[in-house]
């Protein structure tokens, strides 16, 4: 790689991230059943009916993966908790493992000099809250309030930073639109009030850390670079919807208190009843942006339905998810959304890496050139003043990769999902030589 520790600013901090339900293993130490694992069970919605019951294992072998994080030289790891490993039924009684857990696993990485960046809902919503209509129903904010409190009276006085929901348009969006993640529906109402609802979770979350003391709190968004598929007014005007919806729905609440209009033609009437008041909830100030980047994507004008948009085919070499490679795209987000949205809050690239297939040797040499563009990109926006205070590779190590299972490998390391053995590849050793100074 290119890049050393010097060419960055003085503090710029370097980390990994991964997920609870994607490393884990689900089955283990009490966890109750979430709305992850029925959609798994369900024939045709994942590659083959991959689930998270064992996933990693790292429930088991998390002293091994913290010494991989601290050998790599990282000195953040973004991880999450597991809300229904936590609270099995959603609300009501604790699992004591589950919080001896996450108690452990802090204490590793405080042990190990790695700083704990916390998420406290990337995606495997209890089971129970599920069966009440999940993210739909309006009491999610008080049972996410709950779940909030549970975790961070326990853990909270270790955290470095938090966040309460990892990538809002796929929770709401994905989930519950397009029907690729859990709960799998295609309902627009639905969808409606999961967008909402998961930015007043997420204000009324802020609202519980601050009582209970913490600091460095802040919001992770995901987004994709949209680029019209011709010049033709009707494509133009569809990409506009595409980047609404995907990268300033939750932007435009969390900083501005309002949604924006291209997205409101489609989703106002769903929304709930007197959404409009929520948004001091929503606004609670926060400390710092989380930008999650992969690609980008080539939209034009479909005939039919709200929102009128469909993807294009793509024009530039792609990962193994098929997502164009377009470092250009983090640059431009890091400096938009500081100019439109964040100001000067510092912006942590939360997440960015790409999945390769399964290779024996390892050379890995189209994650390093992945890694490199992405963080040349990085210092340009800096050069440009974007306030960018960090940059965390998904993923620490090859994991669950939700609706496509088992075989998108996202990790610095690899995983054997027989053996569970962890092998460092190429890209690792590349990253380790300069984070180690
Ligand atoms: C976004 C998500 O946060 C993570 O769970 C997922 O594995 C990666 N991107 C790669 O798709």
């Amino acid at each position: 790689m290119q890049f050393r520790r010097k060419d960055f600013p003085e503090g710029f901090l370097f980390g990994v991230a991964t997920s609870s339900y994607q490393i884990e293993g689900h089955g283990f130490g009490g966890a109750g059943p979430t709305h992850w694992d029925s959609f798994a069970a369900t024939p045709g919605n994942v590659v083959r009916a991959e689930h998270g019951a064992r996933a990693c294992d790292h429930y088991h072998r998390w002293e091994e993966d913290l010494d991989l994080i601290r050998d790599l030289g990282a000195d953040v790891y973004r991880f999450s908790t597991s809300w229904a490993r936590v609270l099995p039924e959603g609300t009501g009684q604790p699992n004591p493992e589950g919080l001896d857990f996450y108690d452990r696993l802090v204490d590793g990485m405080l042990a190990r000099g790695i700083k704990p960046a916390a998420t406290l809902y990337h995606w495997e919503l209890p089971q129970a809250l599920a069966d009440r209509g999940g993210w739909r129903n309006a009491d999610m904010p008080d049972w996410f309030a709950d779940y909030t409190h549970t975790i961070m009276s326990r853990i909270g006085d270790r955290i470095w930073s938090a966040a309460p929901i990892n990538e809002p348009w796929c929770v709401g969006w994905l989930s519950h639109f397009d029907g690729i993640h859990a709960p799998g529906l295609r309902d627009i109402r639905a969808t409606a009030r999961a967008m909402h609802h998961v930015l007043v979770s997420h204000g009324r979350a802020i609202e519980v850390m601050r009582a209970l003391g913490m600091s460095n709190l802040g919001a992770v968004c995901n987004f994709e670079w949209t680029t019209p598929a011709s010049d033709a007014p009707e494509d133009i005007a569809a990409a506009t919807r595409y980047d609404a919806i995907y990268n300033r729905f939750f932007l435009g609440g969390l900083f501005k208190g309002a949604y924006p209009a291209e997205v409101l033609e489609g989703l106002e009437p769903h929304l709930p009843k007197g959404w409009q008041d929520d948004f001091a909830t929503i606004r609670a100030p926060i400390d710092w942006l989380g930008v999650n980047y992969y690609t980008r994507k080539l939209i034009r004008h479909a005939d039919g339905p709200w929102p009128n948009y469909a993807e294009a085919p793509t024009r530039l070499p792609l990962t193994q998810m098929g997502w164009e490679i377009y470092p250009e795209g983090l640059r431009d987000f890091l400096i938009r959304n500081a100019a439109e949205y964040s100001g000067d809050l510092p912006i942590h690239v939360t997440e960015n890496g790409m999945a390769n297939p399964d290779t024996q040797d390892l050379p890995d040499a189209a994650r390093i050139a992945y890694l490199d563009a992405h963080l040349q990109a990085v210092q340009e926006a800096i050069a440009k003043d974007a306030p960018v205070a960090g940059y965390y590779v998904w993923s620490l190590m090859d994991n669950y990769e939700w609706s496509l299972g088992y075989e998108k490998r996202f990790g610095l390391v690899h995983v054997d999902f027989d053996s569970l053995a962890r092998t460092p590849k190429a890209s690792y050793h590349a990253l380790a030589r300069w984070w180690r100074g």
